[in-house]
């Protein structure tokens, strides 16, 4: 069931208003019908019971014997009347009370007639031929009668109002007629009122639900954007109540985040920068050590760590500079870092592609890719890349030809100082923040760092920017 509802909010809003509408709309104009079929119904049978009422005093006045032929005469198609000596067998079930009521009431009123003399009426609901929904009826929720005046002797083929009154002497005197019915349910008029209603609710509910769901779909992109873009403006707080009180929550929320990051910035700031003092004694307290050799690894150690915080303060500051984002052609930025490369002799190289223009930080994004293919120089002897647009991403391959990471540590590799045993001795191996800066700088452009083993040997670096 669930299957077919509208999934958007603005949908499923849209549909309950229109079936509240069609609901309502047919409900009410139902009761409506029914009301006024009542009233002509109760109309049409004060007619006849009038004409019951005159008739009947007309065949008490006459004398027994001409009866018969003045019935015969009175008798015609559309209102039949009928004498016997009998009360005639009427139409059961299915009756109308409240018309039967009122023209029995209305005869006994009439004729003044006796408790003896109780009249038999009997008004069944109505065939509703010429509804547009055939013979149905709303109340009843069955077919129409079909039986009763088959067996109401001299009337048999009318189903309308019967009535039998005895007469003073004995004899009863027998109608049947049809009594005038109520219009179809559901009218022309009836289906084009509703049409018109539901158009005029359709554009005045679009209108409503596009105001009320048009800030939630900027909420959700601002929510989007937050992930890549800390410093992104604030939300505009226009809308409904609710709105804006989501919209300033968010703000706020965004606010809140952006001075804990640069808290967090300044801190890295502060301890790599306060480190380097005691490093600077270290160093010159370990260049008085005897042992040479001994002296050496010091110091050695010690240019590491130097060297390691200088990168950590380097990648801190750039977290703090927050470049702002511009439109860049992503070929022409990544063919600059592989001419300013392959310009000092490194082997690297790129396969030729078309201009792709993006917004980025072009700054921090040739960063990575940098740190990308010099990896790929250092570990892996050689770096190609390409560059191509797919519909929903630009797409950056770095690939080299050397032994690639083991499977179990092509994650590890993003830690920050995380180096593959091996590297830490070769004298090109790194400190071991290059992944990580990489990958942090691509995600905030909401884009993914991937590494893999190719097949045919060597690391592919796969970066995958939103287009
Ligand atoms: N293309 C590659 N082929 C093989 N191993 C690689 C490759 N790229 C990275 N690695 C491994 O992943 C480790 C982490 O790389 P990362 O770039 O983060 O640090 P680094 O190169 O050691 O130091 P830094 O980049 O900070 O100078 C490297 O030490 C290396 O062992
Ligand atoms: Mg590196």
């Amino acid at each position: 069931m669930s299957g077919f509802l509208p999934r958007s909010l603005f949908g499923q809003t849209l549909l309950a208003l229109l079936v509240g509408l069609v609901i309502s709309h047919a409900a009410g104009s139902w009761i409506y019908t029914l009301d006024r079929e009542q009233a002509v119904r109760a109309v049409g049978g004060f007619a006849a019971a009038q004409r019951i009422t005159n008739l009947t005093r007309l065949v008490q006045d006459t004398p027994r014997a001409s009866r018969e032929r003045i019935v015969a005469a009175l008798n015609d198609q559309t209102f039949r009347v009928a004498l016997s000596a009998k009360p005639p067998a009427m139409a059961s079930g299915d009756d109308d009370g409240q018309v039967a009521d009122a023209i029995r009431d209305f005869l006994v009123d009439q004729l003044s007639l006796g408790s003896a003399q109780q009249p038999r009426v009997s008004a069944p609901w109505p065939a509703r031929s010429g509804s547009v929904f055939g013979n149905w009826h709303p109340m009843m929720g069955r077919g129409p009668m079909m039986h009763g005046f088959g067996a109401f002797g001299p009337f048999g083929g009318f189903r309308e109002l019967q009535v039998a009154i005895p007469l003073s002497d004995g004899q009863w005197l027998s109608f049947a007629t049809a009594l005038p019915q109520g219009g179809p349910a559901f009218s022309r008029q009836f289906l084009l009122s509703m049409g018109l209603m539901a158009i005029i609710i359709l554009v005045i509910s679009i209108w409503v639900v596009r105001r009320v769901t048009g800030p939630l779909a900027s909420l959700s992109s601002a929510a989007e954007k937050l992930g890549s873009d800390l410093n992104a403006p604030p939300m505009p707080e226009t809308g409904t109540i609710e709105m804006r009180q989501a919209s300033r929550a968010f703000n706020t929320m965004q606010a809140r985040l952006r001075s804990l990051m640069e808290n967090r910035t300044r801190m890295l700031a502060a301890i790599s920068h306060d480190l380097r003092t005691p490093l600077t004694l270290l160093r010159l307290r370990a260049e008085h050590v005897e042992d040479a050799s001994e002296r050496d690894k010091m110091l050695a150690s010690i240019a590491e760590m130097d060297s390691m915080i200088a990168a950590t303060l380097q990648f801190a500051r750039d977290e703090a500079m927050a470049e702002p984002h511009r439109r860049t052609d992503l070929t022409a930025l990544l063919a600059s870092v592989v001419d300013d490369m392959a310009d000092t002799g490194l082997p690297v190289a790129m396969a030729p592609a078309q201009s792709i223009v993006c917004e980025c930080q072009p700054v921090a994004l040739k960063r990575a890719i940098a740190n990308l293919i010099d990896n790929a120089v250092k570990y892996g002897k050689r770096a190609h890349a390409t560059i191509r647009s797919t519909p929903q991403a630009v797409e950056i391959t770095i690939d080299d030809e050397g032994p690639g990471i083991p499977e179990d540590e092509l994650v590890r590799v993003f830690q920050p100082y995380y180096r593959v045993e091996g590297s830490r001795s070769r004298e090109t191996g790194g400190i071991g923040l290059g992944l990580a800066i990489a990958l942090s700088i691509i995600q905030a452009h909401g884009g993914k760092l991937t590494l893999s083993n190719r097949s045919e040997g060597g690391l592919r670096a796969r970066v995958s920017l939103p287009a």
